[in-house]
């Protein structure tokens, strides 16, 4: 029998529901023992759907960080409470995945990155998107030279919003509850495939965002050109707007070729390359969905609790976390002046 981590979740939302709590059980390195959410029916709801005797659940967080005998936490609250819950934790000793954005701030991120490190913690940002087969492929394939220096990203995350995706997603509207829109909750996601895929790092951005459809005080609609560290150029589209299925694409054109991820055909990663030969390659993996998914089956967790074991370096590191919330900081900056806005790391 694995060593195990002793896990509490807080934030029992639908990122638990789909993603941490069922991948909690499937790990053979995570005991889940405490469950905590301000809602009592979210509480009923696992109560019933786990019939799990050996878990506690509580209202109240702290109560869970005071009572409950535990290595680590995932918090999944709305983005307002990441760092509040992050720091509480990481203070009384706790490791910490947190839900991206990481914080609604990067000086808060960075207060998060120093406690961790004083403390001797994890804190890991739940930037999902690196763990996809596709995205973890591709990383390999962009490594080994096969397309050459990165050109050009097109990188694009729409769907039709929050309010199709948890039943209690008012906060996902409110600035004071989630600071930013469709950028800080889908465009983050991108922001940071771009720095984990090529290893480039974002160092100037132009943008615009906007507010066309909800009822809403942070934008639905963002898009921003940004300047890569080798002098290459990444456009990147986050919106609630997109109709139908989502879109959910990455395309790198390089010296040598290109890569496209999820544009063509959501299962597939075409690879085009047209030196020293003319080829099409095609990888064929399960679709790549987020949101059409009902249930994500991604190893996240499982990683979280090997790195807390100190048996996996971690595929995000504080700093990760960080440097997305500061890009995004940035390109709202830059849609406030109307000008292009550097980014420091
Ligand atoms: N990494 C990903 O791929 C991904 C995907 C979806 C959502 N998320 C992130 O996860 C976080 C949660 O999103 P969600 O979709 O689960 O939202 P949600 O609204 O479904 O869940 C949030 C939960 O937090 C609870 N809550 C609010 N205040 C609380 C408090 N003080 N103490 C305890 N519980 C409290 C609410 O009752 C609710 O159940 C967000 O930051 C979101 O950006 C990440």
């Amino acid at each position: 029998m694995p060593e195990k981590i002793r896990l509490g979740i807080i934030g029992a939302g639908k990122i638990s529901e789909v993603l941490h709590i069922p991948n909690a059980y499937l790990s053979e390195y995570v005991q889940l023992v405490a469950i905590s959410d301000k809602s009592e029916e979210r509480l009923d709801f696992f109560r019933k759907k786990l019939n799990d005797e050996k878990i506690h659940f509580y209202t109240e967080y702290s109560e869970l960080l005071e009572k409950e005998n535990i290595d680590a936490v995932v918090v999944a609250l709305p983005n307002f409470l990441h760092a509040k819950a992050s720091l509480d934790a990481l203070k009384m000793g706790k490791h910490v995945l947190v839900e991206k954005p990481m914080a609604t701030n990067s000086e808060q991120a960075l207060q998060m990155v120093q406690t961790a490190k004083q403390r001797g913690k994890i804190l890991m940002t739940n930037h999902s998107q690196r763990f996809f087969p596709h995205h973890q492929r591709a990383k390999e394939i962009i490594e080994s030279g096969m397309i050459g220096e990165v050109r050009l990203v097109k990188t694009m995350f729409g769907h039709s919003g929050p309010e199709n995706w948890s039943p209690n997603a008012a906060w996902f509207f409110q600035k004071d509850s989630a600071m930013f829109g469709a950028l800080g909750d889908l465009g983050v996601h991108k922001v940071d495939l771009i720095r984990y895929l090529t290893g480039l790092e974002i160092v100037e951005c132009a943008a615009m965002v906007g507010t066309l459809e909800k009822d809403a005080s942070v934008e639905d609609i963002a898009s921003a050109v940004l300047r890569l560290s080798n002098g290459g150029l990444a456009t990147l589209d986050a919106n609630w707007i997109t109709k139908g299925l989502e879109e959910n694409y990455f395309v790198i054109y390089g010296e040598k070729g290109a890569l496209k991820i999820g544009q063509t055909d959501p299962s597939k990663i075409d690879i085009y390359l047209s030196k020293p030969v003319v080829f099409h390659g095609e990888i064929v993996l399960k679709p790549l969905f987020t949101n059409e998914d009902p249930y994500w089956k991604m190893p996240v967790i499982d990683h979280f609790a090997k790195v807390c074991l100190g048996i996996e370096k971690p595929i995000v590191k504080p700093e990760d976390g960080m440097m997305a919330v500061k890009v995004v900081e940035k390109i709202f900056e830059s849609s406030k002046v109307g000008g292009t806005v550097k980014i420091n790391g």
